[in-house]
């Protein structure tokens, strides 16, 4: 960025207040916000200077869009990069719930390990199991992907829009009408759609009450996905066998409920935490800049404002 712009960076990583977003978009011609920086409609006033919001990140529920493009802004993401990243880490936080990984770890390092004993810590088998995909867009399908080809996993779907045939059949999966059926269907689900006011606490107490006692869910989308509270509940009266999140509804707050939950894994968000990704998310972010201020639309726009073109 310091080679192809005046860039002004956050060296520190904190997330940027209210009032530091609104200063930059007042200063800046483009903003580059990151998951934890909330641009609500309070940062948008009139009389910005910048004309682009080129996010470090997919989910955009951070920025409200609206209010960007009232005011004449366009809003970038970085799809596809971090597709597998993402989908490996729902497979990591399934496999861990699965065969309690983080329970065998703590209780290691805790030094109360006594040995191998036939029924120590008995997780679940993986291999035949049904997974459940909630949205089987780019990171969903690739969830399911290694789930069928690597783990021999049988794939249940829903998702608002229709998958592609050639993916169902590839993975000899079934789209399901109703999210109740894939609930009661499943012994794992795995949550992949959107944050957005219809999918907010989406997976709720009756949601969760439909699932198999013996069923895992797995969250790397978003935390507000989930009403954390009612999963916690779950867990501890064993409606629920175990979880695995890697979001949270307050980051990085999470809910001390949660915390004393053992048959829950807890990661900190994650999902496109490795080297590659985050340079290539990077490198999109810089392409995306590159093409406004070249007066072209850039490739990743967010929403549908249409491109009017840069302001200076
Ligand atoms: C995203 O890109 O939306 C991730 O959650 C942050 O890496």
């Amino acid at each position: 960025m310091e080679e192809k712009f005046d860039a002004e960076l956050n060296r520190d990583d904190h997330p940027f207040s209210t009032e530091e977003l609104a200063d930059a978009l007042c200063r800046g011609d483009a903003l580059c916000p990151t998951v934890t920086d909330a641009l609500g409609s309070e940062c948008f006033a009139p009389g910005l200077r910048a004309g682009i919001v080129a996010n470090f990140g997919v989910g955009c529920e951070h920025i409200d869009l609206a209010a960007a493009h009232r005011h004449g802004l366009v809003v970038t993401n970085t799809p596809d990069v971090l597709t597998d990243c993402t989908a490996d880490l729902a497979m990591t936080l399934l496999l861990m719930t699965a065969r309690r990984a983080g329970e065998g770890e703590r209780e290691l390092r805790a030094g109360a390990w006594r040995g191998w004993g036939p029924t120590h810590l008995l997780g679940a088998k993986v291999a035949g199991k049904t997974l459940g995909i909630v949205g089987m867009g780019r990171i969903g399908i690739a969830t399911a992907r290694r789930a069928r080809h690597g783990f021999g996993m049988g794939i249940l779907c829903f998702s608002r829009r229709p998958a592609p045939e050639s993916v169902l059949g590839e993975l000899g999966a079934v789209q399901v009408d109703s999210l109740d059926e894939l609930l009661a269907s499943v012994d794992f689900l795995s949550l992949h759609c959107p944050a957005n006011r219809d999918t907010r606490h989406l997976i709720d107490a009756p949601r969760l009450a439909r699932m198999r006692p013996a069923a895992h869910l797995i969250n790397t989308a978003r935390g507000a996905i989930v009403d954390e509270r009612a999963l916690a509940e779950a867990l501890r009266r064993g409606r629920l066998a175990g979880a695995g999140l890697d979001v949270y509804e307050r980051e990085p707050a999470v809910l001390p409920a949660l915390l004393e939950r053992s048959n829950l894994v807890l990661l900190p968000h994650l999902g496109s935490a490795t080297a590659e990704t985050r340079e290539a998310m990077g490198l999109r972010v810089a392409r995306n800049l590159e093409r406004f201020f070249a007066g072209q639309p850039p490739p990743d726009l967010c929403g549908n404002p249409g491109f009017g073109g840069h302001r200076g």
